[in-house]
């Protein structure tokens, strides 16, 4: 830079200011983004010994272990397909994870469909279940999950993660009814710390649907999941252990004597809701009411060695906050649990979607419907079809130099065949919130390999079940931030 002041003339500085005008007002250059090619691979394999022994060493910032130990509680998460990577092929394993997606929007469908409508209470049920929770371990009930102590001494099993329920649930022995899970089931008889909670006690009463088990004069718990099965058992609390060393006691959760679900593996379920009886409403007097997760897809072109991780507490929230793009946190009236944002429009190459309309994203609060979530359950984001199809609209515009691959794949109707390329350029993707945030998507978040050949699909779904959903496919590499002591939900590039 030259140092003499440049003071253009008057008339020329007019006519630049014509030209850019000008450029803007017919055409702007779209916005580009590089995307690697990298094909379907397998996840890496869980080893448990391994996973066990993972070190204490990566502390969040620049915090010791011990002031993280008072303020935070964090650890690694795994995906659920790590336990199949041994076990079938990448494609298979993906058309699982797809499979368990439908089901995962049929649950949370459902959910919120009955919570509109309660179904009329019918006596000659079983008195007082009635639970309109979605919980639990059925195919759709969860991608991550993580190694936890229970009881004392501990015993360690998987637990599912879920920001799409609340209650914390494990199965106990001795089993009426149990599915088979890959640890030894939990037995309360031989744990100092458990303890049932009796009939009437204020956590009891706070269950959307207890019973009393006369004999034992204890609490009784039941949740039932979208597909129709269930777990029921004793309401406790229990000591739980996270990272080999970090004690939380008193966790109130569900003891499963009698319980039904599809997914091997893991022994239960913690639940991350916004509900009183999650384990972050619980945790939230002593750690501050709010978690952070960053989820590392491990076969997509963007993983690194770094796995994903949840922080519970003060350390959850990034403290670069000029990095985080924030938005209020909202809540369905009708259904305390899930975490809804407000999604006020799509751009793409640089353009907003004129097609993407508030009105088919926005919640109504008093029917309950519409609205966009932020969940961890579910992989491929869905959005109100009419918003969902002009978005793909505005892409495919944008990748006509792509060959296109016909006929779609699974659920993804717009995909390309990329064989023989090593790195493609597509339009940028970026979601505008309430609040003027705008998350500006990486390429691999949305052009995803669905295969070994090199099929790749544009990752978003139309979804007519009413309500919208940000998945974890669009999540990978950003922590997300849920705060609910300020009432935001943020996101933060390679947060991870
Ligand atoms: C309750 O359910 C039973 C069987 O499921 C049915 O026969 C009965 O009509 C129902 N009662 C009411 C009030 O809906
Ligand atoms: C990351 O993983 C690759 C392959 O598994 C390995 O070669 C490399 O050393 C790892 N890097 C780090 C920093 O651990
Ligand atoms: C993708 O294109 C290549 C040639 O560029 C072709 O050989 C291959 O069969 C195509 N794959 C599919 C699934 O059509």
């Amino acid at each position: 830079m030259a140092d003499t002041p440049f003071l253009p003339h008057l008339s020329s500085l007019f006519f630049l200011l014509l030209l850019v005008v000008h450029v803007n007002g017919r055409s702007k250059p779209l916005q580009l983004r590089t995307l690697l090619v990298t094909l379907l691979r397998s996840p890496e394999a869980l080893l448990p010994e391994e996973y066990e022994a993972q070190s204490l060493a990566t502390a969040v910032g620049s915090q010791s272990e011990a002031t993280l130990s008072l303020s935070s509680l964090h650890f690694d998460l795994s995906h659920r397909d790590s336990l199949l990577a041994q076990t079938a092929s990448p494609e298979q394993i993906f058309l699982l994870r797809l499979d368990r997606d439908d089901a995962r929007v049929e649950s949370v469908r459902q959910m919120l469909a009955e919570a509109a409508a309660p179904p009329p209470r019918n006596v000659t049920g079983r008195k007082g279940f009635s639970s309109k929770v979605v919980s639990g371990l059925a195919q759709g009930s969860g991608e991550y999950f993580a190694r936890i102590g229970i009881g004392t001494p501990p015993r360690y099993a998987y637990m599912v993660l879920d920001t799409g329920s609340d209650i914390v649930w494990l199965q106990c022995a001795p089993c009426r009814r149990c599915y088979s899970q890959s640890d030894p089931i939990f037995d309360p008889r031989r744990s100092r710390t458990y303890a049932a909670v009796p009939c009437g006690a204020p956590l009891c009463r706070r269950l959307d649907a207890a019973g009393c088990n006369t004999r034992r004069r204890s609490c009784q718990y039941q949740v039932s999941y979208g597909d129709g099965s269930v777990t029921t058992g004793e309401y406790s609390t229990e000591t739980l252990t996270f990272r080999r060393s970090f004690r939380v006691p008193r966790v109130a959760l569900g003891c499963g004597h009698d319980d039904e679900g599809l997914f091997v593996a893991a022994a239960g379920l913690l639940g991350l809701g916004q509900g009183s009886l999650s384990f972050p409403s619980q945790i939230g007097r002593r750690f501050g009411r709010m978690f952070s997760y960053c989820l590392v897809d491990r076969t997509s072109a963007g993983a690194t060695n770094r796995s994903s991780t949840v922080v519970f507490g003060k350390s959850a929230v990034p403290r670069a906050s000029s990095r985080v793009a924030y938005t209020p946190m909202l809540r369905n009236p009708k259904v305390d649990t899930f975490y809804y944002i407000e999604l006020t429009g799509v751009s793409v190459g640089g353009t907003r979607v004129p097609g993407v309309l508030t009105s088919d994203l926005r919640l109504d609060p008093s029917t309950g419907r519409g609205g966009v979530i932020v969940d961890s359950g579910t992989s491929v984001t869905r959005l109100a079809r009419p918003a969902y199809e002009a978005l793909r609209d505005a892409f495919k515009a944008g990748t006509t130099g792509l060959k296109a691959s016909p006929g779609g794949f699974s659920l993804f109707d717009t995909c390309y065949n990329l064989s023989g390329r090593t790195e493609v350029k597509v339009p940028t993707v970026v979601l505008h919130l309430a609040g003027g945030s705008a998350v500006s998507l990486p390429a691999e978040n949305y052009l995803i390999p669905v295969d070994t050949s090199a099929t790749f699909c544009f990752a978003f779904a139309g979804t007519d079940s009413g309500v919208s959903i940000i998945g974890n496919i669009q999540q990978q590499g950003y922590r997300v931030v849920f705060d609910r002591e300020k009432s935001r939900v943020g996101l933060m590039p390679r947060g991870c």
